[in-house]
């Protein structure tokens, strides 16, 4: 159920290129599933903004955001005491598929969420491939925080100037059985072109109310329109209608 919570920044500090770790203390007992989002309200902004969980500690709420927008360019002046209000408790969040040779694959910002995914699975037993992709060697990051939990990392750049040059398609573990994808359209496209293995996507759409009351963010699927924020963001390939990539970037690119 959403609930709205104060949390108070306890740090605020860049990782990668126009990204930032932003932890937050707070009350996190509600905060149980990888995948799942919070809407945070941006001091002097009107609408509340999405932001997936990177993290989840005892009484500290951690999350990872990329610069993008005059919203979160505010974001990277708060400094330590400010308190915020987020809503918790949004999205459906990855659910765990006890495969032999699973696939987490992220793109740009879209890595965010699968720290806790991973974090997840290895705790079940399973010790996914990894494959990130980034546009940049600057801007790279948590390649180590999941390699520190034993697994097999590996990054592609569009540019080559970190890991292996391309995409991350170009770097699929052939024996993979079962994916586990967030990042961009233009991503999500291609890993369902390059591959027919089953998985999960977590989608990235624009949200206004974030609780499911508007609509503005429902995408065609096969059972009609889900509103990503709902009945989302994590969809299987099944559940995703050909159509949802054609609408979504079609916003993206308004
Ligand atoms: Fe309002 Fe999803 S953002 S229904």
């Amino acid at each position: 159920m959403p609930k709205e919570q104060i949390f108070t920044v306890a740090a605020n500090e860049p990782i990668a290129l126009d990204t930032y770790l932003l932890r937050l203390q707070g009350d996190t007992e509600g905060l149980s599933y990888p995948g799942q989002f919070v809407e945070v309200e941006i001091p002097g902004f009107y609408l509340r903004r999405p932001f997936s969980i990177y993290r989840v500690l005892p009484g500290e709420l951690q999350l990872i955001y990329k610069v993008l927008g005059e919203g979160t360019a505010s974001l990277v002046d708060l400094s330590p005491g400010t308190k915020l209000k987020v809503l918790t408790g949004l999205g459906n969040g990855f659910t765990v598929v006890p495969t032999p040779h699973p696939v987490i694959v992220g793109g740009g910002v879209g890595v965010v969420p699968l720290q806790f995914l991973a974090e997840s699975l290895v705790a079940e037993g399973i010790y996914p491939e990894v494959v990130l992709g980034f546009n940049t060697a600057a801007e790279v990051f948590l390649d180590q925080e999941l390699r520190a939990l034993g697994l097999n990392v590996t990054v592609t750049t569009v540019d080559g100037t970190a890991g292996r040059a391309g995409f991350v398609t170009d770097a699929l573990p052939a024996n993979a059985d079962y994916f586990y994808a967030c990042g961009p359209t233009p991503m999500m496209e291609a890993l369902l072109r390059t591959t027919t293995i089953s998985g999960q996507l977590s989608l990235e759409e624009r949200m206004a109310c974030g609780f499911g009351a508007c609509m503005g963010c429902a995408t065609p699927t096969a059972s009609g329109r889900d509103r990503v924020c709902k009945e989302g963001p994590i969809f299987t390939r099944d559940e995703l209608n050909v159509d949802w990539n054609t609408e979504t970037r079609s916003r993206e690119e308004s």
